[in-house]
């Protein structure tokens, strides 16, 4: 079972599922709606990481229940898809990216190990994201010819605001290529549960600070609604390759 982690404005993996169902999981962590089905002949769970009306701010997501559920429904290979902001002349805006490395600067420790019952794990975090799964990415964007940049790394705040002008420029000083509010804590609960985690994202606007421009959601909304088909394909032609198998750092034991 593959998961894919809807983020804002991509909801319309829901529309091409086959025998959708729709329904809800209780976990320790709160309460998760989710849809089932199959998408090109794969059995697929689908999250909206916001909840089903985008009721849930980064700051609020229910990383630790989203997260859960998806381990309790089998899932070992997750998609995360996300907007971001970029800061690398390299990486504009419109162009798909599946980073490779990762800055936690979030202030919340999210965490499925806190000692007493849920015991104390210390999980391997030197590749973030599943190696394997970014290079099915690599390969099909290659063979399409999609313009995709494979690498890159993600910085993570809390949010909700946007960034401040210095913090951009600190991300830069600490070889920062993308900002985003959401990968850090499901990368490291993804590790802590076992599944694979890949996060495609798609930077809609210049990092704060880098344009006169100031930074709005709906510009958000509106720039990932025009990448969402390109980013859409992408996931449906890599998915039917990954590996049955793993030999990657996420399905080891810890
Ligand atoms: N910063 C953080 N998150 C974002 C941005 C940004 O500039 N753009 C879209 N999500």
């Amino acid at each position: 079972m593959i998961g894919i982690m809807g983020g804002s404005g991509l909801y319309e993996f829901i529309a091409d599922i086959t025998g959708k169902k729709t329904d809800m999981m209780h976990t320790p962590h709160g309460v998760i709606d989710y849809t089932t089905g199959s998408w090109m002949g794969q059995e697929i769970v689908f999250v909206p990481r916001h909840g089903p009306s985008h009721d849930f701010p980064p700051h609020r997501v229910k990383f630790k229940a989203n997260i859960w559920a998806l381990r309790e429904l089998g899932v070992k290979r997750l998609v995360g898809t996300c907007a971001v902001g970029t800061l690398n002349p390299k990486i504009p805006p419109g162009r798909i990216t599946v980073p490779d490395q990762l800055l936690d600067l979030t202030k919340e420790t999210r965490s499925f190990y806190n000692g007493r019952r849920e015991g104390v794990k210390h999980v391997d975090m030197t590749e973030p994201f599943c190696p394997a799964m970014r290079q099915i990415v690599r390969e099909v964007a290659r063979e399409t010819g999609m313009a995709v940049q494979a690498g890159g790394t993600y910085a993570c705040f809390s949010g909700p605001t946007f960034e401040t002008a210095a913090e951009i420029r600190m991300v830069k000083v600490l070889g920062g290529d993308l900002v985003g509010m959401t990968l850090a804590p499901e990368a490291k609960l993804c590790r802590e549960a076992g599944i694979c985690y890949l996060p495609v994202c798609m930077p809609v606007n210049w990092a704060a600070g880098l344009t006169k421009e100031l930074l709005t959601h709906r510009q958000t909304l509106e720039q990932v609604g025009l990448m969402k088909n390109d980013l859409i394909n992408l996931i449906r032609w890599s998915m039917g390759k990954f590996p049955a198998d793993r030999d990657c750092p996420c399905s080891k034991e810890y």
